[in-house]
């Protein structure tokens, strides 16, 4: 595998997909690992150093041991990785007078990281320092108008610079130029998501052996896709348990159920637990104290589950490798944590398997379709453990989840039905306690206010308000407010994340 050393930049994980879609494994490791960590893995075959905000002489600019160099694995630094590279060798770095962001045609001088690639082609690039000078032994490889040391090389051993970055979609050449790098490294081009379920099915079968594994399973992605996984490793060891709340969507339960009972043949426990839920949730209004409510709860009747089950050893976590980068490297910005109803205390008895912990968003949806999982489960929205809870604002009663859910799958209806489904990251509707005097059948009415939420995001972080056509808004609006009861208008929300967060609660 090639390991990435993380130096902070917003890229990095970026450089991870490029080497794994190169067919080579490949992780993101904090800087801070010890030189005698990487010596006793074997199977590191390459190290890249990543870009970062830091200037080299920044005081708490990040670094890296000198000894790196003599592991006698080939390296590559990106960025700041290339200064960090230049310092460490005895070469200079500056402050450029001219800081190059964006786009910039570089003039290549023969390297062998741009074998057979045109001598001159458009990079992406971002940096206000600059190597000044090449260590010795290194040999300048490309240049652009404004800096002289674009690429440089050292003239025996495999480490490499390069200032662009060639993760970024922008940069031409960019997947050619990490190829290259990699056939500098001792490694064979044969990972992909069939050989990764080989491998972890071996995996799985030799930590669980005979033993049983429990699953709370959501009808989310991640969820899922331990599901089929562990099916396809371990089939009847796996026990699936599904809390219904009595806060999930229309159909949510039922399309659990054809999926992973019907049609995987999953040993799957659905727990009824919408009364419970609702008798603790009873005249409760405020969002924190509802979350948390939802959450304990959960707990509780999960571990009433496990407790029947008291010949199961383990417990499955679709935990995501992003997971694990954003609390466990530290050095990325943006970083949010979330709570979800899934989330189970420490304390528990069982030992945990999380067999996703390596893969991207992404690359689970891969999976998922390769393990038999229909679009429709691998590309669903993300949806809040606390479910419907936090889409009715005040306290929560059984009449007004049946407006939310009722409300929720026309949208969900017409937004298929317009090809919007695909295109936004999140769609749903919020339940007001706002009441609204409008006219129906020359009556008075006075009903709810009703709010359509449609946002596209990448990862949820930030998020727009998505543009939908006005004749979609319109027939969705008609709809609701003639077939669910208790609505009196129909509002779309403008606010974007931020300020506003997705959910309203
Ligand atoms: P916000 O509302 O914070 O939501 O902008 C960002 C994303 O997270 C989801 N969300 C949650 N997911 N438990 C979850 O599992 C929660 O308590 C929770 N709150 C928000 C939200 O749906 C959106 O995708």
């Amino acid at each position: 595998k090639i390991l990435v050393l993380d130096f902070g930049s917003q890229y990095n994980q970026l450089i991870v997909r490029r080497i794994r879609e190169l067919g080579v494994y490949s992780e993101l490791v904090s800087h801070e690992i010890s030189i005698e960590e990487i010596k006793k893995d074997k199977s590191i075959k390459g190290l890249v150093l990543s870009g970062g905000p830091h200037s080299v002489y920044d005081e708490d600019s990040y670094k890296i041991d000198k000894e790196i160099f003599d592991l006698g694995l080939p390296i590559l630094g990106i960025c700041y990785g290339m200064q960090l590279m230049t310092k460490l060798l005895g070469g200079s770095v500056s402050k450029s007078l001219k800081k190059e962001y964006g786009l910039t045609t570089i003039q290549t001088k023969g390297s062998s990281l741009t074998i057979d690639l045109p001598s001159e082609f458009i990079v992406w690039m971002s940096h206000g320092d600059s190597v000044t000078r090449v260590p010795n032994d290194f040999k300048i490889t490309a240049s652009s108008k404004l800096t002289e040391v674009v690429m440089m090389e050292h003239i025996s051993k495999p480490f490499f610079g390069i200032q662009f970055h060639v993760e970024v979609e922008h940069t031409n050449h960019g997947r050619e130029i990490l190829g290259l790098f990699l056939n500098q490294c001792d490694v064979e081009r044969n990972w992909s998501m069939e050989s990764f379920i080989v491998e972890q099915t071996k995996k799985i079968k030799e930590t669980v052996k005979n033993d049983k594994v429990i699953l709370a399973l959501s009808g989310g992605v991640d969820s899922s896709v331990v599901a089929a996984l562990l099916n396809h490793a371990i089939k009847d060891q796996l026990t699936c348990i599904f809390v219904d709340h009595g806060l999930l969507r229309k159909g949510e339960r039922e399309s659990v159920e054809k999926v992973f009972k019907d049609e995987f043949k999953i040993n799957l426990i659905t727990v009824d637990a919408k009364k419970r839920f609702l008798e603790k949730l009873k005249n409760i209004s405020d969002p924190e104290i509802k979350r948390k409510i939802i959450g304990n709860e959960f707990i509780r009747v999960f571990e009433e589950e496990t407790n029947k089950l008291n010949d199961a050893k383990f417990l499955a976590q679709g935990t995501l490798y992003t997971d694990i980068i954003e609390s466990g490297t530290k050095h990325a910005e943006t970083i949010k944590s979330h709570h979800n109803v899934g989330g189970l205390p420490e304390d528990i008895k069982f030992k945990l398997i999380e067999p996703l912990n390596t893969l991207f968003k992404d690359e689970v949806r891969d999976l998922g379709r390769k393990l038999g999982l229909s679009n429709e489960i691998v590309d669903r929205q993300p949806f809040p453990g606390p479910g419907l809870a936090i889409r009715i604002l005040g306290d929560i009663t059984d009449e007004k989840i049946k407006v939310v859910q009722e409300s929720d799958y026309i949208l969900r209806e017409e937004f298929k039905n317009h090809g919007l489904d695909k295109k936004i990251w999140q769609y749903f509707t919020v339940l007001t306690p706002l009441k609204t005097v409008g006219v129906k059948g020359d009556k008075r009415a006075y009903e709810n206010v009703l709010a359509i939420r449609a946002v596209t995001s990448i990862d949820g972080m930030t998020a727009d308000f998505a543009d939908i056509p006005y004749n979609v808004l319109q027939i969705v609006s008609t709809r609701i407010i003639n077939e669910v009861d208790g609505v009196g208008r129909v509002v779309y929300d403008i606010t974007s994340k931020p300020p506003g967060t997705i959910e309203w609660e």
